[in-house]
Parts: structure tokens; sequence; C-alpha cells
């Protein structure tokens, strides 16, 4: 791994999609290197995971700081400092200043436990449960200034099964979050993602062999 892809990992609760990415560059999957984990809850289990692999980890509390533009100020100069090249969004649930995404343009992803634009927010499985689909899953998309409206870079299908709770369908997307958001990782560490107005084409890669998926299954149609 001549040069590893250089992240910021921004979270803000239990970390789960951190550790998936901390698993798969340690495996050897991931060519990226966790330069900084940054949480802005001080109790976030993710930042125990950051230590525990020997990661820099910074807790910035936004009640140590006047305004949003000057929290973000203060991010910016430690992913700077840190030379990262992709800024990751891990369940960081906070939202960033245009201060901030000028500051990393076209650098920033965040994973999204729905299969956007639907279900859009912080209620993803709760939402697309209530609603009645079929399919649900999540979405990994650049961000911009709307609330989970950048580009999408890949997305992943779960089923709804009529007996789901919000829970047991939040657990099946998880899986997948755990999944998708290293692949779009290395995705960036292999320099394939092209970014075309709000479209993204990840050069030279197979596109789904899957023609169509049903939920419940068709009989003999
Ligand atoms: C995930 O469901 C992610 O999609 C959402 O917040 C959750 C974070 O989980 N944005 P974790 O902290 O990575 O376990």
């Amino acid at each position: 791994m001549a040069h590893p892809l250089k992240l910021g990992v921004l979270i803000s609760g239990s970390g789960s999609n951190l550790q998936a990415i901390i698993d798969n560059i340690e495996k050897g999957a991931l060519e990226a290197s966790i330069r900084i984990v940054i949480s802005n809850n001080p109790d976030a289990f993710g930042v125990t995971r950051a230590q525990k692999h020997g990661l820099p980890a910074a807790v910035l509390k936004h009640e140590d700081f006047n305004t949003r533009e000057d929290y973000d100020a203060e991010l910016i100069r430690l992913l700077r400092s840190k030379e990262v090249d992709l800024v990751v969004l891990a369940g960081f649930m906070r939202l960033l200043t245009p201060v901030f995404l000028k500051a990393f343009p076209q650098k920033i992803i965040n994973i999204h436990p729905a299969l956007l634009p639907s279900f859009p927010g912080i209620h993803g499985p709760k939402d697309a449960c209530e609603y009645g689909v079929k399919f649900s899953g999540c979405t990994v998309h650049f961000v911009d200034e709307g609330i989970d409206t950048g580009p999408i870079i890949i997305q992943s299908v779960v089923p709804v099964f009529s007996n789901d709770t919000t829970e047991t369908l939040a657990a099946r997307i998880l899986k997948e979050e755990h999944r998708i958001y290293s692949q779009a990782i290395q995705f960036f560490a292999e320099g394939k993602v092209a970014l075309f107005g709000r479209k993204v084409q990840i050069k030279n890669i197979e596109e789904t062999p899957v023609i169509a998926l049903h939920n419940p299954s068709l009989a003999g149609f």
C-alpha cells in the first residue's frame, strides 16, 4: 500500500461503521488509513473503539464553541493538520456549515440507513417500516448543503418483512452499511469515483447483474 487514502472519521455514537472500516483496513482489504477520529459526543463508544486500535481520537463538544462556524473551523483545523483526503461521516449527528463543505469540496461522504431519496433524516428504518415499503436499505452519498441529498455513490437493498420491527430492519440495514461503506471508501482509494453533476460514476466497475427483486416473490409470473 504505497499511498493509502487518509481518512478523518466523524462519529457521535456506537461507531459500528467505524469498527467495520478499522477491521477492513487491518485485514488489508481497504487501502486507507484513519488519521483521526473526531466525536462531538464525549460518551460515544466509537471513541473507545478508536483508542483500542491506537488511533488518534478527539472530542469536540458543541458547548465549547460560540457558533457552528467556530465549531466547524476547529474541525477543519484538526482534519487539515492530519492531511485528511476524505472526510467520512459515520453516524455523525450534527449538521455541517457551508464553511466546512467548502473546505473539503467533494471530499465528504455520509452513510444513511435508507434508500435515498426516500426517508431522509434521523429515523430512516422507522419511517420505512411505518410507510410499508417492501424494500429498504442504505446509501453512501456525497454530502451537500441539504439533509441526505447529495449525489449517491452506492446503495444496498434489503427486504422489509411483514413481521419486521424498526429494530429488526435497522439491524439488517446496519450489516449492509458495514459492507458498502468500506466498498465506497475503497472506490475513492482506487481513484474510481467520478462526479458528473449529481451523478456518480464508478470507473471500470461491473454493475450489478441483478435485473429485478420482488418482495413478496412472484408466483409464476
Ligand atoms: C447508522 O445507522 C448510520 O447509517 C446512521 O447512524 C448510524 C450509526 O451507527 N447515520 P454506528 O455509530 O456506526 O454504529
